[in-house]
Formats: C-alpha cells, structure tokens, sequence
C-alpha cells in the first residue's frame, strides 16, 4: 500500500471534534487499550511486554488467543499461551484489532433508540470485508493477507465513531436514505458535513495508525485509486462483494450494492471468480462471525 497519507480533506473541524471526542466518552474504553497503544508506539519494547498488560485482561486475553488459533491467523488451534497468540497476530494487528473491538463493543451496549444505524449488521458487514480481503490477498500471492484482514475489518471504522459520538445522525441519515433516497454517503454529507470515510481517516490519525491503513479508510469507496497499492484495491473489492454474499442492511431498508466490473478491474481479477468462490467464501465468513461473535 502507499506510504502518502491521505490528502487533507476541506471539512467542519469543529464538527469532527465532537464526533472524536463521543469516542472518548464512552466508559468502555479500558485503560488497558491505551497501554496497548504505548507499547506498540515504542520501538524498544517487546512480545513480553504486551503480554503482561493482555494478561491483566481476561476478556481480551480470551479474544487474543481465540484471533491466533483461528484460520485466518495460522495458529489452528496450536497456540495455547499469550505470549506465542501475540507473536503469531503481531503488534500492529493486535493493536488495530484491540480498538476495533473496544469501538464495537462499546457501541453494542448503547445503541439509541433514535439511531437506524444496525451496529450487529454493520460488525457482521466488517468482519466479512476483513475475511473477504485476505481471500483475495491470497490468491492474487500479495505478501501482507493479515494486513489486508485488519483493513477490511477497520474499513468502515467511521461508522462506529459517528454512531457513539452523534448517535442521533444515523436517525437523519436513514431518513434521507430510505424516504428520499439518497445515496448513503450524500446522507452523510448533508446531515454531517463529511462521511464515514472521513470521520474513519481523523480517527484512525488520532490514534496514529499507519499512513497506509489510514489511506484505506479514507478512501475506501473510491475507485481509479492508481496511486494506492493492491492491499488498498483488495479491500474496495472485498466491501463490495460482502454485499453480493448477503444482505448487510447496515441501515435497515437500505440494502448496499455488489461489486460492478470496474472494481475486479482495479484489483486484475475476473468477475468469474467470484461465482467460483462463493460458497468457500460464505463458509469462511461464517466460521470468521462465530470467532468474532463479539457484539
Ligand atoms: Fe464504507
Ligand atoms: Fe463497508
């Protein structure tokens, strides 16, 4: 993926703020994640380390191990202690996957009543990105298929944020969707004055994640990205195609769209691949949803 970080984007700063700062009002949010947070920003430290803070949290010990021993990180049920789980998923994932799962988590249990954004739907929508994204990092012999996983599961990270820091928006934005039928994105704009793909990309700077994920959140819905690598193309397919798999109805009502030529273009793959592999692809989704079966 390209190093350069997404182009600053011409947007109401003082909206975004709040919205980032909902994100940090949310009590869920242990102190053990900002640990997590140090010690993967420090150079000198080590697997040991972390062990020690995830140890001081069964839950997420429980979540680490269950990560590793799974199909998509290669430990099949061989890993039994922390230690070897942090070393198989390493730190960048373990930290990327620790906020997603605090953001998710965080949300199940306060999900308004005035709120149409689905957040089971929208995890469940995630999760098959992430799986959808390493099957295709894979057969296309890309070198970083885990990375393409966290990606694909953080993709649509925005939603989440908006969601606990103007749980209101989604009420609006389904409104505009479903009884004027906007593109859901526009709704965004016009309820917010920037996207998911937006609120994604400053969350994902405030809590330093690398330039290329940033890249990914950022731009995740556009296409002719020449500029950005084939991890990055990976995952704009792989959203599409959850879509063509199941129906996500992230906004209930509102079902979202499958991929059209010009994404397995982007990504040199043949729409034909996707007949092939949709049965494979299901069942590795469903196996994915009952590890991650979190929310
Ligand atoms: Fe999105
Ligand atoms: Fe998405």
């Amino acid at each position: 993926m390209s190093d350069l970080a997404p182009s600053p984007v011409a947007v109401d700063g003082d909206a975004l703020e709040e919205i980032l700062e909902g994100f940090h009002d949310i009590p869920t949010i242990p102190e053990v994640l900002v640990r997590i947070w140090q010690i993967v920003d420090d150079p000198k430290s080590s697997a040991s380390d972390l062990e020690e803070v995830v140890r001081l949290e069964p839950p997420l010990a429980a979540k680490v191990l269950r990560l590793a021993n799974s199909p998509y990180f290669g430990g099949r049920g061989r890993i039994a202690d922390v230690r070897m789980a942090i070393t198989t998923l390493g730190f960048e994932t373990l930290r990327n996957l620790a906020v997603c799962l605090s953001v998710a988590s965080g949300l199940a249990g306060r999900q308004p009543t005035e709120s149409r954004l689905d957040t089971r739907q929208l995890w469940q929508h995630c999760v098959a990105t992430g799986v959808v994204a390493r099957a295709l990092a894979k057969e296309r012999g890309l070198d970083r298929p885990d990375e393409a996983f966290t990606a694909g599961l953080l993709h649509d990270i925005g939603k989440f944020v908006i969601g606990m820091g103007r749980p209101d928006a989604y009420g609006e934005v389904a409104r505009l969707v479903v009884d004027e039928g906007l593109d859901p994105r526009a709704a965004e704009v016009a309820v917010l004055g920037f996207d998911h793909a937006i609120v994604g990309m400053a969350f994902a700077a405030r809590w330093n994640f690398p330039p290329r994920l940033q890249a990914v959140l950022c731009h995740h819905h556009d296409t002719g990205r020449d500029d950005l690598d084939d991890v990055f193309h990976a995952v704009v397919l792989a959203n599409r195609i959850t879509y063509a798999l199941d129906d996500y109805a992230i906004i209930p009502g509102c079902p979202g769209h499958g991929p059209d030529d010009a994404h397995f273009e982007a990504f040199k793959m043949e729409p034909a691949w996707l007949d092939e592999h949709s049965d494979e692809l299901r069942s590795e989704i469903d196996e994915a949803h009952e590890f991650m079966n979190l929310v």
